[in-house]
């Protein structure tokens, strides 16, 4: 399914040893975001010795299949390194950590790397700034420092902020955008915003509009978008459900190629690796291939709107 708008999967560096894995991820996408191993922790689990192996390999195997890579993420508060967290640095301390963790990642995938999610989820549900290791150690400024650090290592990037559940219109999907519009007053570089869209057959619909609305807004502001973690979980499936979370990737999709959102990534492609069991309890079955990789109804959605 290879189409005009980037399409593409989370890689877990797990399924990289398994060969359906790789023949289905290499003929259906043409984008990929390795999952886990570029995050801080995964990079850098021990002070000043970086391991680039296995987001090493993600990226070789994208390469080997002309595929466009999201690097992901330089600066979240999950996933960080204990000698970090742990450690007792001051605020001056922690803005060279900061500058250093982004130079040598960004310096090392520079021209393999086509948009960095720089920032990630730095905003509350209720739209305050999340409190998190790193506003606790150098305040708000930390947002605007960490894309400045990303376009002095590498200028031609492009740089993302990406957050979920601020896909529609509401107070923090607000939030975010007045972040943003704050960063572009000062002028910090950042190009795109990415929408994770982590959705569930359960709990309040993402309104198609209200997504529209969204990326509208973002486009007027001259900002990229991306969907860039989507996948759709289910409660016990059944075929019912399994064709209503076909609509609801047909939707965003639809909403997606009527705009003018250049890459619709899914938060993996198949059940057999999904993050979604490991956390929500009793549910599964979001993504669009299942555990043996049968294509699910969504898959067959996305087809027809890729056409
Ligand atoms: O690598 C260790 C392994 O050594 C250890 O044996 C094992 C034991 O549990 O844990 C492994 O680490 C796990 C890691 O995934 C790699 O599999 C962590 O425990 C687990 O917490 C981690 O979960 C990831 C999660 O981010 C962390 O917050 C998920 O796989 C990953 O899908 C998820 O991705 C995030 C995005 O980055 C940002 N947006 C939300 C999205 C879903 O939470």
């Amino acid at each position: 399914m290879k189409s005009k708008i980037k399409f593409g999967t989370a890689v877990n560096v797990s399924g990289l040893q398994d060969p359906k894995y790789k023949e289905v991820l290499s003929k259906e996408f043409n984008i990929i975001t390795p999952e886990n191993e570029m995050k801080y922790g995964s990079l850098c689990y021990t002070k000043d010795n970086y391991d680039f192996t296995k987001a090493d390999e993600i990226v070789a195997f994208a390469q080997a299949n002309k595929m466009a890579i999201r690097g992901h993420a330089l600066v979240w508060h999950n996933q960080l390194p204990k000698w970090l967290t742990e450690g007792n640095y001051n605020r001056q301390e922690l803005i060279s950590i900061l500058q250093n963790h982004i130079k040598t990642v960004v310096e090392h995938y520079k021209g393999k790397v086509s948009a960095w999610d720089v920032v990630n989820e730095a905003i509350e549900d209720d739209g305050s700034l999340r409190d998190t290791f790193w506003l606790r150690g150098i305040g708000e400024k930390y947002i605007d420092l960490a894309f400045r650090y990303a376009h002095e290592a590498d200028p031609d990037v492009k740089l993302f902020y990406n957050d979920y559940g601020g896909e529609g219109i509401h107070t923090k999907s607000n939030a975010i955008y007045d972040l943003i519009k704050k960063l572009l007053k000062n002028k910090t570089p950042i190009h795109g915003i990415g929408l994770q869209m982590h959705l569930s057959l359960d709990g309040r619909p993402l309104k198609p509009e209200h997504l529209a609305e969204n990326i509208k807004r973002y486009e007027e502001l001259g900002l990229d978008v991306h969907i860039t973690e989507m996948d759709v979980r289910i409660k016990e499936p059944t075929e019912e459900k399994l064709v209503q979370q076909a609509n609801i990737y047909r939707d965003i999709m639809n909403v997606a190629l009527g705009s003018n959102c250049k890459a619709f990534v899914m938060w993996g492609f198949t059940d057999k690796y999904s993050w979604i069991p490991k956390w929500f309890k009793d549910y599964g079955s979001a993504c669009i291939f299942d555990e043996k990789y049968k294509p699910k109804p969504a898959y067959y959605a996305l087809k027809e709107c890729l056409k």
